[in-house]
């Protein structure tokens, strides 16, 4: 029987939930999303994240492998604490992230950051399952979120998104609000990604890079345009991969299973 974890991801426009067959890899049942309370305030999101979660609950089906709920937050993220806070409110830098969500959600959270969560369940479910090797797995979002996996092991909280371009952030270039901001026709934006990816290969060398984020969806406008030595592919788990992730560190740490790829595994 498969068994059923409860994963969160907690980013600048959204907050979503779902129950999760983390044996499996996919939702067991619909996602629950609501919007990001404007300002993004600690207290304004763990509120809005306990409304998602109780909505998650109430429908069913019961996650099975503890009370832990996993939760993705875009900012670095250790030993619970959120250290940085890109696109969320300051209030988040040294914030005790997993304390505060533990209390608003009556439940035990753990969190990790957004992309490496994300990264988690491709490598183990999507694109990257079977590869050996080095993967960077990219989120295409308000912001740019990274993960890397040597061999399937995290190396947690890159934050490649803030790679240096011309002086900048790469993310406010490059991310997917660039392009929606600026008006971006995909041939420009694909200007801007190859610049990124280009460098991002030159640092790394690595195996393989998955590109995720909600416009993964629409690849083929954007990725054949790309020329790089390494293969680069659209995220297979797509805009769910955050939810999946969350819930399968959420599983792993209740129920003692495979821990050595989490990315956090202390629970306030
Ligand atoms: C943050 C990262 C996050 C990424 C995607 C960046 O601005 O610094 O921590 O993973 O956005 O949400």
């Amino acid at each position: 029987m498969s068994r059923y974890a409860l994963g969160v991801d907690i980013g600048g426009s959204g907050i979503k939930a779902a129950v999760v067959d983390v044996d499996a890899g996919e939702l067991a049942a619909d996602r629950v999303r609501e919007k990001t309370p404007k300002g993004a305030r600690p207290g304004d999101v763990a509120e809005v994240a306990a409304s998602v979660v109780q909505q998650v609950l109430a429908a069913g089906p019961e996650p099975t492998t503890g009370p832990t709920v996993g939760v993705g937050f875009p900012a670095v993220v250790q030993h619970g604490v959120t250290r940085t806070a890109a696109n969320v409110h300051d209030d988040w830098v040294d914030a005790p992230a997993a304390r505060l969500l533990t209390e608003a959600l009556g439940r035990p959270a753990v969190v990790a950051n957004d992309a490496d969560v994300a990264g988690l369940a491709e490598v183990r479910f999507g694109a990257g399952r079977d590869v050996e090797g080095t993967i960077v797995v990219t989120t295409l979002g308000t912001g740019i979120g990274s993960a890397l996996f040597v061999d399937g092991r995290l190396v947690p909280n890159t934050e490649f998104g803030h790679l240096e371009i011309d002086g900048e952030d790469a993310e406010k270039g490059a991310a997917d609000s660039a392009r929606e901001r600026e008006d971006l026709s995909w041939k420009d934006w694909a200007r801007r990604l190859q610049r990124y990816y280009a460098l991002l290969e030159l640092l790394l060398q690595p195996d393989l890079i998955i590109v995720g984020g909600g416009v993964s969806k629409k690849h083929d406008k954007f990725l054949p345009l790309l020329e790089l030595r390494t293969p680069l592919v659209p995220a297979e788990l797509r805009n769910e991969a955050g939810i999946i992730g969350a819930a399968v560190m959420a599983a792993e740490l209740d129920t003692g299973g495979r821990t050595d790829d989490t990315p956090a595994r202390d629970v306030a």
